[in-house]
């Protein structure tokens, strides 16, 4: 039996930001309130760009203006499925900082969190984790682990 969100689950080539666009918005589509979606990879890996994917996708919205929090730290939408709060903690100076940013209560909604190693101990244990790599060009590697079952098919690459 493949371990559910083990090593196993397969690594989906993203050979364009269109096919990182489509990964986005098929997440987006079985997102509920209290999932949190962790985005790791480096600079320039996509994060923010399957970010504001998801947002177009949960709003309804493809011209919808999604800038990266890399100042502001996080940045909430009213979407079709929810409240949805997009972080980015690079910047993000410990744990009480991150209450302060409203983390907590942010748990409740829907949650999207470019680098998550800055979480360290606060990182919740039942987030859905999105690895994305660069490779040659445009061409992008993800790797999904973790989640609710409902995203198990996503996390395989197999239909459900
Ligand atoms: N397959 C792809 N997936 C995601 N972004 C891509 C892809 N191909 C090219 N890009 C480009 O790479 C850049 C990714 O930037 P960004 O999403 O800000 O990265 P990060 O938030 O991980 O630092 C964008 O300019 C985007 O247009
Ligand atoms: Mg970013």
């Amino acid at each position: 039996m493949p371990d559910r969100d083990g090593p196993d689950a397969a690594p989906r080539l993203l050979p364009d930001l269109a096919a990182t666009g489509a990964l986005a918005a098929a997440v987006a589509a079985l997102a509920r309130p209290g999932d949190v979606i962790l985005l790791d990879g480096p600079f320039g890996a996509g994060k923010t760009a399957f970010a504001r994917a998801f947002l177009r996708a949960a709003s309804g919205d493809p011209a919808l203006d999604v800038p990266s929090p890399s100042f502001t730290l996080v940045q909430s939408y009213d979407t079709r499925i929810g409240r949805v709060h997009h972080f980015d903690l690079w910047r993000l100076n410990g744990p009480a900082a991150l209450t302060e940013l409203g983390w907590d209560e942010a748990q409740t909604d829907i949650v999207l969190a470019e680098w998550p190693e800055r979480l360290g101990a606060l990182r919740p244990p039942g987030a859905l984790e999105i690895r994305l790599r660069l490779l040659a060009g445009e061409a992008r590697h993800a790797v999904l682990s973790g989640g609710p079952e409902r995203m198990a098919s996503l996390r395989t690459g197999r239909p459900a």
